[in-house]
């Protein structure tokens, strides 16, 4: 048994979830972590919502509402969207609870104390119209290092680099399109020079990894510098520092608090469970692994600046130091990214920009045929295109017609014939051959999603149900149930159909829960096969001290996500048949779509045409 962190890239709560946000977060994650406990591992799965930071103020400003009653609406937005889409999070939490404030705290504490915080007067934009603060990602201009155009104040797109705004080449305001002017304003660095020899060590241990992403983060490495960890803005974490901490126009940087929320949203699901060091197991311990996801634009922050916090608080840089209270806390094992998943809708449409509501989609469709298709033509190497034709051609063909009509006509026929699973005689080569596919099927798409490569996982295991249903069309039961002598032969054959449709089911478990738990029962099984998560409501009471202005009422109540999944019955195994176990009539497991939806599109994102 091992112990496996997932951490999962915390969404802004700006506004509801798109199927492209959980297309490179969301699913990925929770087809790992649903591996991973099926094949005995201890896993603790944690994210939540992002609440600080500029995106946020923007979308308050246009909603005209306050940051926290925005932030407090697409919370809980988000939660419904993300349990609705059966994500198995040990927490899902939120930044704006005490907690939250009073880790991200410490770590900024035990960095500045092991040196690695460095003060500096650093240029920062203000818009000369309005006197405001620029935010960074509000200036845009040429990146000063590859020269792309449209390169941000924070980042630039195109090489991946993380920039300042007064680095921009030509710099404008993406607000009004000014020359933002430049002022003198003191900010809390981190050193990542002093930490890039502890970082270029780490990452070159990394194994595994996506080439891409090790590239990628190699990269970077070579434009390392200090870099502001500490923002001119009112809606944030108060810096930690005496002479700061009441200073209302200053706060921590948004990605310097929402990584750190891997670590506090750990700390605050072991308080939940009533074992308060739980998270220990995780973080302190060097044989645990811990994986992270995340889209693409977020590969930086998880492969550099956050193995960065973590060694510093560690002491482990240049500037040497101290360990702090949380121990010699676990660098990221490996970071895994997806590219984008756009939404043009159809082929055929011109202007982009249709934004499918994963709350939209749940509300026709359920969880599983979004979860299939992100699985199986989502971004996992490459950016991909959503569009309802491709949607319906795989719902309908793979899912209903290919996988859903196994299950159908191979349970059918065995309740027809037998009412229950039938007593098998002497197997012949024919179905040997099927039940070793399975066999290193189990192998094959094991091995897939252990390296996160889950279009691979997901492929087998329907090459699996293409050979079943090959089989069937070859031994054709239908006709062996007319011919009383052929009794034994049709029970053979229905029983080892049986066998692969249950063999198959575990392995599309975590691709598919909902519905896996819906073959489980029609196969005869009973209790939970796939545990669901569950939303609570709980009240941000941990006993903890954060210090500052602006800092979370205690006694607010706010929705989580948790779950019992250590209980359920799915492993990742094969479940032998038993003859003589009661079946039922089985009912349709995938409603197959209308044509119409993949010309249109549903009424509520419907394809734009020429
Ligand atoms: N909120 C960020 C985004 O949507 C992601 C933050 S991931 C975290 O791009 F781990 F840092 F929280
Ligand atoms: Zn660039």
């Amino acid at each position: 048994m091992s112990r496996i962190f997932t951490g999962v890239a915390w969404p802004y709560a700006n506004g509801p979830r798109h199927i492209g946000h959980v297309a490179g977060f969301g699913v990925p994650s929770d087809v790992f972590a649903r591996y991973q406990r099926m094949i005995g591992n201890d896993v603790l799965m944690v994210s939540g919502t992002d609440e600080h930071g500029t995106p946020l103020l923007v979308q308050a400003e246009k909603e005209g509402v306050s940051v926290q009653e925005l932030a407090d609406r697409y919370n809980r937005q988000i939660v419904q969207d993300l349990a609705g889409l059966g994500l198995s999070y040990d927490l899902f939490t939120r930044t704006t609870t005490r907690n939250h404030y009073e880790v991200v705290q410490q770590l900024f504490r035990g960095l500045f104390d092991n040196g690695y915080m460095v003060k500096e007067t650093t240029m920062g934009a203000i818009s000369p119209s309005t006197g405001r603060t620029l935010p960074d990602r509000y200036i845009e201009g040429t990146c000063p290092i590859c020269g792309a155009s449209g390169a941000r104040g924070d980042q630039c797109d195109n090489c991946g680099n993380q920039l300042d705004p007064a680095d921009l080449i030509d710099p404008v305001s993406k607000i009004n399109g000014e020359t933002p002017k430049f002022v003198e304003t003191e900010h809390f660095l981190l050193d990542l020079p002093a930490l890039a020899e502890a970082l270029t060590e780490w990452l070159k241990e990394r194994k595994d990894w996506r080439p891409n992403v090790l590239k990628f983060s190699l990269n970077i490495l070579e434009n390392i510098r200090p870099r502001a960890m500490t923002r001119d803005i009112d809606w944030g974490i108060p810096i930690p520092v005496e002479g700061w901490e009441e200073n209302g126009a200053k706060k921590l940087y948004v990605w310097f608090d929402a990584v750190i929320g891997y670590l506090s949203a750990s700390i605050e699901w072991a308080h939940r469970i009533g074992d308060p060091e739980a998270w220990r197991k995780w973080w302190n311990d060097p044989e645990a692994a811990s994986y992270y996801f995340m889209g693409k634009d977020n590969i930086t922050f998880h492969s550099q600046i956050w193995p960065a916090q973590l060694l510093g608080y560690r002491g482990e840089g240049a500037r040497g130091g101290q360990t702090g209270d949380y121990g010699k806390l676990k660098l990221p094992t490996e970071v895994v990214s997806s590219e984008y998943l756009t939404m043009s809708g159809s082929k055929f449409s011109s202007s982009k920009g249709v934004v499918i509501y994963v709350k939209d989609f749940l509300a026709e469709f359920g969880p599983d045929p979004l979860r299939y298709f992100i699985a199986v033509a989502g971004p996992e190497n490459q950016d991909t295109d959503f569009t309802w034709d491709e949607f319906v051609r795989r719902v309908n063909n793979e899912l209903a017609n290919s996988w859903g009509n196994l299950v159908n006509r191979t349970v059918s026929m065995a309740y027809k014939n037998f009412k229950e699973v039938p007593t098998p005689g002497e197997i012949t080569d024919a179905d040997r051959a099927l039940l070793d596919l399975a066999d290193r099927t189990f192998t094959e798409a094991g091995e897939a999603l252990a390296h996160s490569r889950f279009r691979a996982g997901i492929t087998a295991a329907m090459h699996l149900v293409g050979e079943a249903n090959a089989y069937i069309a070859a031994q054709e039961p239908w006709k062996l149930a007319k011919d009383e002598s052929q009794r034994e032969r049709l029970a053979t054959v229905l029983w080892t159909a049986l066998q692969i449709v249950s063999d198959a089911n575990v392995m599309l478990t975590p691709y598919l829960p909902s519905s896996a738990q819906k073959v489980f029962e029609t196969l005869g099984g009973e209790g939970i096969w796939a545990a669901m998560p569950e939303v609570r409501e709980v009240e941000d009471d941990m006993p903890v001290e954060p210090v500052g202005v602006g800092i979370p009422e205690a006694g607010r109540t706010y929705p989580v996500i948790m779950g019992d999944y250590v209980n359920q019955k799915a492993a990742w195994r094969r479940f032998d048949m038993e003859p003589g176990t009661p079946l039922s009539k089985p009912k349709p497991i995938f409603a197959k779509l209308d044509a119409d939806l993949a010309e249109n599109g549903p009424e509520w994102a419907q394809v734009k045409k020429d």
